[in-house]
């Protein structure tokens, strides 16, 4: 793809790798970008404003007091001219301030100044990456928007360091961008998704629940991902204590009645993903007031809750693609596939959420990482064990396959 007449704005930072970073100007240029750079202080003790100028043909910009550039407040400009920021290499140091909102120089007021997409190319030794405020401010960023390229695993320039921090190549950098700045990376454009996420309370009395251990983790990022290639994404969330992801509208409820009501008003839609652990039942009555100890110990008579992927498998106002999360602790594809066709679903993705299902300490439900397997009528494909964000993804693409852009 050509990058003609696209605006790249590109913070370099103060890494061994910043040397990379002269080659990826170059490989930009060549596809027709213009580049602008951006140095911190540190990154001048690694290249010079001299090559980066050279090789971009243009002022670098190195100085948040500048009296020059600041005469028409550069530091504002310098973002609202760029089609994308690219922050390469992207240090821990500048993660950690953007994750925390620092503007105490240039690239760092340059990066909060902006409402222009970032796109990070982390590069570090693999302890500062795998350190967990790194990987804290990495999942804030993320949260926020930000996309990423790399690191990569492999040798670090330092001698006999290896392991997972090295700076992407530059014609990865390239790829990232270009995948970015393109319209055709976007199969799900046009395509609208209501997407479940989360646990549901159901009220006992006005200060008790009944919950589930659902963190939100997975629905989120799917509902980021699907978001990542285009759709419209409407996210009805439990209540959770994770951010709401980035481009998405999301609807906030509490039980399971009111996620019901949601995804009721949001029909018609072009693919619903129930990922939210709704809870089968809740309490009879609600009580006005907080039960009190002390007089005999109350029975909680239970009633069933609506079923959402069914009502919504079996709706009027169906959409084209209805898939189902379905948590399970035993003869977990055989419940899947059960309840494929009593649920109307195309697709169940099947989890197995019990304590022993080898996923670490917690299980799946609340934790980091997801083995799912993918239960149609055609038969069952197993996922390997990933990271929640990269299921996401990988689920993303296959509602892409499935429903691919609207013409
Ligand atoms: C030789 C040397 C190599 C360094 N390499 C890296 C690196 O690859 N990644 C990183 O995050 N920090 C690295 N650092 C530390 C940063 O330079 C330091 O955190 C600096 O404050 C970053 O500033 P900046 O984020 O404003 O560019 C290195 C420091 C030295 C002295």
């Amino acid at each position: 793809m050509s990058l003609y007449g696209k605006s790249i704005l590109l913070v370099i930072g103060g890494g061994i790798a910043a040397y990379k970073s002269l080659d990826l100007i170059r490989r930009l240029r060549e596809r027709g970008a213009s580049v602008r750079c951006v140095m911190t202080q540190a990154a001048q003790e690694f290249i010079t404003p001299l090559s980066v100028g050279a090789l971009s043909a243009d002022h670098v910009f190195t100085e948040l007091f500048d009296r020059q550039d600041e005469h028409d407040v550069g530091h504002i400009r310098l973002s609202r001219e760029a089609d994308l920021i690219v922050v390469a290499p992207a240090t821990a140091d500048l993660m950690a301030k953007l994750a925390a909102g620092l503007a105490n120089d240039l690239a760092s007021t340059v990066l909060l100044a902006s409402d222009k997409p970032v796109l990070m190319a982390p590069a570090m030794n693999p302890r500062m990456w795998a350190h967990p405020a790194t990987k804290r401010n990495l999942a804030t960023l993320k949260a926020d928007g930000v996309a990423f390229v790399g690191p990569n695993t492999g040798e670090m320039a330092e001698s006999g360091e290896a392991g997972e921090g090295r700076m992407a190549e530059s014609l990865e950098i390239v790829a990232a961008i270009e995948s970015r700045l393109s319209g055709a990376a976007k199969p799900l454009a046009g395509r609208k998704i209501i997407v479940t996420s989360g646990p549901t309370h159901e009220a006992i009395d006005p200060v008790r629940y009944i919950a589930n251990r659902s963190s939100g983790k997975q629905g989120h990022a799917i509902a980021a991902a699907l978001a990542e290639l285009g759709a419209e994404v409407h996210l009805v969330s439990g209540p959770v204590s994770i951010p709401d992801p980035h481009g998405v509208s999301v609807i906030h409820v509490e039980s399971a009645r009111q996620m019901h009501e949601a995804v009721e008003r949001l029909l018609p839609a072009d693919a619903g993903i129930f990922v939210a652990a709704v809870a089968d039942w809740r309490p009879q009555a609600e009580t006005d007031q907080k039960m009190k100890k002390g007089v005999a110990s109350p029975a909680l008579k239970l009633v069933e809750n609506p079923d959402i992927l069914a009502g919504v498998g079996h709706h009027e106002k169906r959409p084209e693609l209805v898939i189902g999360f379905a948590a399970e602790t035993q003869d977990v594809l055989e419940n899947a596939r059960k309840k494929l066709a009593r649920k109307g679903a195309d697709i169940i993705v099947a989890n197995d959420v019990s304590h022993d299902s080898g996923m670490g300490t917690g299980g799946v439900m609340g934790g980091q990482r997801n083995r799912v397997h993918i239960v149609t009528a055609e038969g069952v494909e197993d996922w390997p064990e990933m990271a929640k964000e990269e299921v996401a993804k990988r689920l993303a693409q296959l509602v892409a396959d499935r429903v691919g852009t609207k013409r």
